[in-house]
């Protein structure tokens, strides 16, 4: 199944995503403090239901957005959510390789790029979108994610990628700063169920699954170790050309 297809499908996603609402809050009070443009043309990565732009809108007033996911069925649940609004306009696209026009002055994205096949190649891409003095603001899983749900496998490999860490995002002309959100789930049965509403199921390629009895054993250790998900959350500052100390 496609990412899009799994997110198409992950008709609860709002009843399963405390941490991306959290996620989205934060970043929006980093992009909030950032010197841009006036009434600048955002164009926003991957929206999903749209948390980042319910968190943001009004702090960035007479912006122009262009809300974009990859999945139709989250898109039109972000048009729902801003049904009315004036300023906002609303396409499919893969972010990964945007096909928009030029002149951004915004760029932000929540919780979307770690599903990116190449992560350094889309920044590129988006760097070439901003217009000059434009931003880049994201932010995106990074190592260290769900730690205790890897440790519960006793050394096999769980199906959850390899996510980059601070000083990869950093190679790529980034400012970084990175922060783990633990989450307590009821029981591993709890985190997997969330994992797949919100659509990040989806395990990596060339996963192989583990056998019935060994995945049994991994959610019974998780269970035993207090049922808690780490998420370690990588927010992400650019700029059009690679700079240092841009937060
Ligand atoms: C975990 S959700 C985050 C959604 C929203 N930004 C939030 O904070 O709740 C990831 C979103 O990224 C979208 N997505 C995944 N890959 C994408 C791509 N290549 N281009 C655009 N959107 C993508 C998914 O469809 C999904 O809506």
């Amino acid at each position: 199944m496609s990412v899009a297809q799994a997110f198409d499908r992950a008709a609860d996603y709002d009843a399963h995503a405390g941490i991306q609402r959290t996620v989205a809050r934060r970043l929006a009070g980093r992009v909030a403090a950032l010197d841009l443009a006036a009434a600048p043309r955002v164009l926003e990565i991957g929206c999903g239901t749209g948390f980042l732009g319910a968190a943001l809108i009004d702090r960035l007033p007479g912006a122009h957005w262009l809300m974009t996911d990859i999945a139709p069925a989250m898109l039109a649940r972000t048009r729902a959510r801003f049904a009315g609004r004036a300023g906002i306009a609303y396409a499919p696209l893969d972010g990964e390789a945007p096909e928009v026009a030029g002149g951004v002055d915004l760029i932000v994205s929540s919780l979307a790029a770690q599903w990116f096949a190449d992560l350094p190649r889309a920044i590129d891409r988006w760097r070439r979108l901003l217009a000059p003095g434009g931003r880049i603001a994201f932010t995106t899983l990074a190592a260290g994610s769900f730690a205790e749900w890897r440790a519960a496998h006793d050394g096999a490999e769980p199906g959850t990628p390899d996510y980059p860490d601070a000083a990869t995002l950093a190679a790529i002309g980034l400012d970084v700063t990175t922060e783990t959100l633990p989450v307590r789930h009821a029981d591993a049965r709890d985190f997997l169920r969330s994992l797949k509403a919100i659509g990040a199921g989806t395990p990596r390629a060339g996963h192989r699954p583990l056998s019935p009895a060994r995945l049994r054993a991994a959610m019974a250790r998780f269970d035993a170790s207090g049922a808690t998900a780490s998420y370690v959350v990588a927010t992400c500052i650019g700029a059009a050309r690679r700079q240092e100390g841009l937060a």
